[in-house]
């Protein structure tokens, strides 16, 4: 099938790889030049395990294309994705000009008639306002093109892209007639083949569905973020109480692990969204709003504990940080806990040492060369001079670190903002330590 694809973020591209990888010949566009040039040289805008060999493969077979020109893109194109960002606006609610600036260009240029799908994470009610916006260019050009807005939202994780969109747990396509639906199954078979994963349902329906999958997951976060702090003041362990109601299958393991908090370009902006959404609709959804609020105050957990420890004396001291990415397995710095930490260490006048395996660069970016901050090219360069350690981002090669060198840390004091150590072992070590809803 040909497919075209409006974006090279995350979504987009991984899903526009993805779909080359099945057999389908994908073109992929962007507004940004420099974005697309890259591309084409097989350098890509976002780190991604797995999606750059696949890339390669698949622009090498000739069955995946780069290009900034609407008009070729969109010729042939059996189906059309819109798959850009939605920033939050001042007010919290998605920002939709780049999804409607796409429509635009879809009924500015469309040849012959097309599904449009919408992939961007959109308020309910959007599909309606793309599909005005291709009418009115179509009547603009005065001409009578059919197509079928459809939404079929997506639910990759950074990091872990490639594998979920080759195995989705689910396919919502949320659509008006039948032979949207039947392409779109077409389009995806080979992902599913032994097993009918797609969930049918209404435009409006799908478009909420992926609102509530990611509140449905914050809420959980921000949950056992709550049992958490109140562990801690119980004197309670929460890597024992989450042992303890994980194994109920209703419960279940995942999404119930304490930190400092969520963030991601995801849920902080969508959970907000939600909110405003039915706050628009004369509805106060308090449960929703509550778990961005929990969130925004865990991310400052860490330092808490940091004052809980040093009282007024952080002024001058020195805090080695492994973990810069909110999550392991991206460069993605959007909404990072350790950005907030980071702020919170300075107007403390502390200063930092810190190291992330991905995002240095992404730090680089953001921080530039500035007092108080030395960017490491290894945990043990970050450990050098410092006299504590924060973990903030639970990546692999921290979970077993040397016991000698945090010893040696000035003050040989561990804040760990993901559990990632068994308390005892450091405490036996000498090491002072510091969890989160690990009551003491
Ligand atoms: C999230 C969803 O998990 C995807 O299903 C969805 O498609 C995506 O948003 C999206 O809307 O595009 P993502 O933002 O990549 O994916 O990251 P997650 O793996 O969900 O993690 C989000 C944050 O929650 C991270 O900061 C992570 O550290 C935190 N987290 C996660 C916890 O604090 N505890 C947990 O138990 C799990």
């Amino acid at each position: 099938m040909k497919v075209s694809i409006f974006g090279t973020g995350y979504v987009g591209l991984a899903t526009g790889t993805c779909l080359s990888e099945i057999g389908h010949d994908v073109t992929c566009l962007d507004v940004d030049e420099t974005r697309i040039e890259s591309l084409k040289q097989g350098r890509l805008p976002i780190y991604e395990p797995g999606l750059a060999p696949m890339v390669a493969r698949n622009s090498g077979d000739g069955r995946l294309h780069f290009t900034t020109d609407a008009a070729s893109a969109l010729e042939g194109a059996e189906i059309v994705f819109i798959a850009v960002g939605t920033p939050p606006d001042e007010d919290g609610s998605a920002d939709l000009q780049y999804v409607l600036t796409v429509a635009a260009t879809i009924g500015a240029n469309l040849r012959s008639s097309t599904i449009v799908v919408n992939k961007s994470t959109v308020p309910v009610g959007t599909a309606r306002l793309v599909e005005e916006a291709i009418a009115g260019e179509l009547t603009r050009r005065g001409v009578e093109i059919d197509f079928e807005v459809v939404s079929n939202p997506e639910f990759l994780k950074e990091g872990d892209a490639v594998n979920d969109c080759m195995r989705p747990d689910r396919i919502v396509i949320g659509a008006a007639t039948q032979a949207a639906v039947d392409k779109l199954k077409r389009l995806y078979a080979p992902f599913v083949r032994n097993h009918d994963r797609f969930v049918v349902m209404d435009v409006r329906s799908a478009e909420l569905t992926k609102y509530a999958a990611n509140a449905m997951l914050a809420t959980k976060i921000s949950f056992m973020n709550e049992i958490a702090n109140i562990a801690e003041r119980v004197g309670a362990d929460v890597e024992k109480v989450r042992q303890g109601i994980g194994s109920d299958p209703r419960i279940g393991w995942q999404f119930i692990y304490p930190g400092v908090g969520y963030g991601g370009s995801c849920f902080p902006k969508d959970i907000q969204a939600l909110a405003r959404t039915a706050r628009q609709h004369d509805y106060e959804a308090r449960l929703i709003e509550a778990v961005e609020d929990v969130n925004q105050r865990q991310k400052g957990h860490l330092f808490e504990l940091i004052l809980r420890h040093y009282g007024d004396r952080i002024s001058g001291r020195t805090f080695a940080l492994w973990g810069l990415a909110f999550k392991p397995n991206t460069d993605d710095m959007r909404a990072a806990s350790s950005r907030r930490l980071i702020d919170q260490l300075w107007q403390a006048g502390a200063r930092v040492r810190a190291y992330d395996p991905e995002a240095m660069s992404e730090a680089r970016r953001i921080y530039g060369e500035r007092a108080g901050l030395v960017l490491c090219d290894s945990m043990e360069e970050a450990l050098g001079g410092a006299d504590a350690l924060a973990v903030v981002t639970e990546w692999r090669q921290f979970r077993s670190p040397d016991l000698t060198a945090l010893r040696a840390l000035g003050d040989a004091v561990v804040f760990d903002g993901r559990n990632v150590y068994d308390p005892a072992e450091l405490e036996q070590a000498g090491i002072a330590y510091y969890g989160i809803g690990r009551g003491r």
